[in-house]
C-alpha cells in the first residue's frame, strides 16, 4: 500500500486515538492537574514507542515533563528536530462550551475540545506520519528528533535549561513545528515570522487597608482610579504605544514584504466577522496584516481590584491589579522593553501610591528567510496533501521555543500550522477542523518522506 493510501485508510483509528489524549485535562497552568499533566505526558511517550521511536523518555524538569524520542537510523540523511506541546490552556468558562471541553466531539466536520488544535491535534499529525512511515517503509527515511514540552502554554519556564544541557542531543539540520494557523480554510500556510512576548502583572497599593469610601472618599487616593489613568495614557490617539523607545527597534518592513504580505488571499471582511467587534481599531499607517503580524502591541489582560460581588458595597479599595503584554517585533529586545515599560509606568504614577511591577515571562520575537531549499519541500508537500497551492505568512502569536533554536542552532525552521484563525484556540468550542487534520497527517507524512532527497 503507498503512504497515502494507508494514512487515509487509518482515518477512524487516528481519530479515535487524538481523542484519548483529548480526554486527559492537561492544563498547565494549574496544580491540580498536575497527575493530568504526567498522564499525558506517558500518553504521548506511549505513542511515541508505537510510532517506531527509540530512546523514547520523560524528562523531568522543575515543573512539567517534556517527552523526548529519536530515530536515526538513516546515515547520510538529514536529521530534523520536530516540537510541540501537549499542555493546554485552562477550559474556563465552562458554561460557554457547547459541550464539555474534555469530552471532544465531532459536529460539522469539526473535532471540538480544550487542545484539539492548539496543540495536541497537531503533534498528533506528526505521530500518526511518523508510524505510517514506519509501517508502509519499514523504517523512516530521515532521522528524527521529537521533542513535546508540557509548558508552552505557561511560558516554556524551564525548557531553555534543557535544551542548553544538551545541545548536542538535539543538533539537527532543521526545527519543524505545527503550532500554528492556516491563513484560511483551503489555505496551507508556512509560517516564517512570529512575535515575542513579554507578559507583566502590576499591583498599585493606595490605602494600608480598604476603606469605607463615604469616611475617606474625597481623601483617600483609589488605586484603582489611578490604575485607569495610567492604563489611558499608554497609547496614544493614534494607537501607538507611549512608552519612551518603545519603537526604536523596530525593523520596518521591505517594500517587497509589505507587498506580497498584503497580497495574501486574505479576507478582511472574514477577519472582522470572526473578532465579531463593531468596528476594528489599531495603529494609524498600517493595514490589519501588518498590525497583527509586523507591528509591535501593548494589551490589556486582565484588571481587578475592589468589590465585584453582587449588589453595591461603598469602599476603597486598598488594591488594584492589571495583567498585560506587549508583543514584540524584530529587532525589539525584551529586557530593555521591560525596564522601559516598568520605568514609564512608574513616571506616570502619582505618589500617592505604590506600586509593584512583575515580569512573569519573556520571549523574542522571530522572523527568518525561507530560502532553505527545505522550505520548497515543504511546500510541495502541503500542496499534494491539500490540493491546493501554499502560501508564506507570518503570525501574532509566540511560541517561545522557536525563537530560541533558531538564536541557537541558526537552523532553519519550518512552521506548518494546521489551525484555522477561527477555530477559538484558547477559548471556549476550541475546534480543529477534520479536513486539516487529515490533510494535515498527509502533507507531513510525504513531506517527511521526500526530505529523505534533500
Ligand atoms: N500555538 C500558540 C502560538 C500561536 C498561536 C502562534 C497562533 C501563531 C498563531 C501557543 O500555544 C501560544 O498560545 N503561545 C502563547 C505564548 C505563551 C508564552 C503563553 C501566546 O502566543 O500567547
Ligand atoms: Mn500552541
Ligand atoms: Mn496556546
Amino acid at each position: 500500500m503507498d503512504l497515502i493510501s494507508y494514512v487515509d485508510s487509518m482515518r477512524d483509528n487516528h481519530l479515535c486515538e487524538l481523542k484519548e489524549l483529548l480526554r486527559i485535562p492537561s492544563v498547565s497552568t494549574k496544580s491540580e492537574n498536575k497527575p493530568d499533566i504526567e498522564k499525558a505526558a506517558r500518553w504521548v511517550a506511549d505513542k511515541l514507542r508505537g510510532a517506531g521511536l527509540e530512546n523514547v523518555e520523560i524528562i523531568p524538569t522543575k515543573m512539567h515533563p517534556l517527552v523526548y524520542g529519536e530515530s536515526l537510523h538513516a546515515p547520510g540523511k538529514p536529521t530534523i528536530l520536530f516540537y510541540g506541546h501537549y499542555d493546554v490552556q485552562p477550559a474556563e468558562p465552562l458554561d460557554l462550551w457547547t459541550t464539555p471541553a474534555f469530552e471532544p466531539v465531532v459536529r460539522d466536520n469539526n473535532l471540538f475540545g480544550r487542545g484539539t488544535a492548539d496543540d495536541k491535534g497537531q503533534i498528533h499529525i506528526h505521530i500518526k506520519a511518523l508510524e505510517a512511515l514506519q509501517k508502509v517503509a519499514g523504517r523512516l527515511p530521515i532521522n528524527v528528533k521529537v521533542m513535546i514540552e508540557g509548558e508552552e502554554e505557561v511560558g516554556s519556564v524551564s525548557l531553555w535549561d534543557f535544551v542548553s544541557k544538551n545541545r548536542q542531543r538535539l543538533q539537527a539540520d532543521a526545527l519543524v513545528v505545527s503550532d500554528t494557523a492556516m491563513l484560511a480554510k483551503g489555505v496551507p500556510s508556512i509560517t516564517y515570522g512570529l512575535r515575542g512576548l513579554n507578559y507583566y502583572q502590576i499591583e498599585i497599593t493606595g490605602p494600608a487597608q480598604d476603606l469605607h469610601s463615604g469616611v475617606f472618599g474625597g481623601a483617600a487616593p483609589n488605586p484603582i482610579t489611578v490604575l485607569a489613568e495610567v492604563i489611558a495614557k499608554l497609547h496614544d490617539s493614534n494607537f501607538r504605544i507611549t512608552v519612551p523607545k518603545f519603537y526604536d527597534d523596530v525593523v520596518p518592513l521591505s517594500k517587497t514584504e509589505r507587498k506580497s504580505l498584503n497580497a495574501l488571499p486574505w479576507k478582511e471582511k472574514e477577519f472582522k466577522k470572526t473578532v465579531g467587534a463593531r468596528a476594528l481599531d489599531g495603529e494609524k499607517g498600517y493595514t490589519i496584516v501588518e498590525r497583527l503580524w509586523a507591528r509591535p502591541t501593548l494589551e490589556l489582560n486582565g484588571i481587578w481590584g475592589g468589590y465585584t460581588g453582587e449588589g453595591a458595597k461603598t469602599v476603597i479599595p486598598s488594591k488594584a491589579y492589571a495583567k498585560f503584554s506587549t508583543r514584540l517585533v524584530p529587532n525589539q529586545k525584551p529586557e530593555k522593553i521591560a525596564r522601559e515599560v516598568e520605568r514609564h509606568i512608574r513616571k506616570l504614577l502619582p505618589k500617592t501610591v505604590r506600586c509593584k511591577f512583575e515580569l512573569l515571562s519573556s520571549g523574542k520575537p522571530w522572523a527568518a528567510p525561507y530560502s532553505h531549499p527545505i522550505f520548497q519541500k515543504a511546500l510541495h508537500a502541503l500542496e499534494t496533501g491539500f490540493g491546493n497551492k501554499a502560501v508564506f505568512i507570518r503570525e501574532g502569536g509566540s511560541i517561545p521555543f522557536v525563537t530560541q533554536m533558531y538564536d541557537t542552532f541558526k537552523v532553519p525552521c519550518v512552521l506548518m500550522g494546521f489551525g484555522l484563525p477561527d477555530e477559538n484556540a484558547h477559548a471556549p468550542d476550541e475546534h480543529l477542523s477534520l479536513d486539516n487534520y487529515f490533510g494535515g497527517i498527509r502533507s507531513v507524512a510525504l513531506f517527511y518522506e521526500q526530505l529523505a532527497s534533500l
